[in-house]
């Protein structure tokens, strides 16, 4: 068991999903100053290249990925492109996601589809992928991330929320299976972030008291070291999701969960 050590990323291989902006790419610019090699994925190459030249310094290479993991097609492009490197990778991020905002009965289809296999098939499909070969490394990890919305259903959210539901409770097990090897499972549970997330939902003027994405590397990182099977980014955060759904009625949760998400004027 090698929780409560400091996770060693000098020099390991890092393989990022959804590392072109946000979160993602906080967690490449963060690892690549710590001395880690990267593997950056997503699908826009041109922001990937542009991320890769500016984080290749001295001994650290980073290797590019373009490839949409909503499909199986993509996410076996994945596996195919990065075949040589998979001994040598010790970290994968799963942080590719997405969210959709509105009433499921006005919801695109399609769009929800994309959503579930992008935040629940990609991430499983390449933890399950990885995991033989991690479990060969006296450290390893899978970081996940979730959302503070895995605790909690959330009406206009109801298809978002219930991904990192799974992401959550996925990766808690995960933790549970791999306690006594060398490798970390880690959710991590953002709250609302300041990153085009709500952009690309459609809806800019939600969940405006946000944090930022260093924040929630910092935070990540942090529980990676001392090997948690979870952690909630923000303190206001962790205590509404940790103890909030706990503490409160069931029909006033769903009520106020609704109203939270609700974009204001
Ligand atoms: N921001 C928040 O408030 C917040 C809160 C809780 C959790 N999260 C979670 O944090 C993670 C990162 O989100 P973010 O806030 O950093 O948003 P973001 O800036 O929009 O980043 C999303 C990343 O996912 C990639 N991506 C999207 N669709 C993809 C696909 N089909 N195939 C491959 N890559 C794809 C995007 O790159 P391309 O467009 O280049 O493909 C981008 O790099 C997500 O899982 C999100 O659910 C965010």
């Amino acid at each position: 068991m090698t929780a409560h050590t400091r996770y060693p990323h000098a020099g390991s291989v890092a393989l990022i999903t959804g590392a072109s902006s946000g979160i993602g790419e906080a967690f490449a610019r963060e690892l690549a100053q710590r001395g880690a090699h990267l593997i950056l994925v997503a699908r826009r190459a041109d922001v990937l290249d542009a991320l890769a030249e500016q984080l290749r310094s001295g001994d650290t290479t980073v290797e590019v990925v373009a490839v949409d993991l909503g499909t199986p097609e993509g996410r076996l492009e994945l596996w195919e492109s990065i075949a040589v490197r998979i001994p040598t990778i010790t970290t994968v991020i799963n942080c590719a996601g997405f969210g959709t905002f509105g009433d499921l009965a006005e919801a695109d289809p399609d769009r929800i589809d994309a959503e579930v296999n992008l935040n629940v098939a990609a991430l499983t499909t390449l933890t399950t992928r990885m995991l033989p070969s991690l479990l060969e490394h006296e450290h390893a990890a899978v970081l996940n991330v979730a959302s503070n919305a895995a605790f909690q259903s959330i009406p206009h959210m109801a298809v978002y929320a219930a991904t990192k539901a799974y992401v959550l409770s996925f990766t808690q097990a995960l933790w549970g299976e791999l306690r006594s090897t060398g490798v970390r499972a880690l959710a991590v549970c953002p709250g609302p972030t300041e990153t085009p997330f709500f952009d690309v939902a459609g809806e800019q003027d939600a969940l405006t008291r946000r944090r930022t994405p260093e924040h929630v590397v910092r935070t990540a990182l942090r529980a990676l070291d001392r090997g948690k099977p979870s952690v909630v980014d923000g303190f206001d955060n962790a205590l509404v999701a940790r103890l909030g759904v706990r503490l409160v009625p069931e029909r006033l949760l769903l009520w106020a969960a609704g109203r939270f998400v609700q974009p204001r004027a």
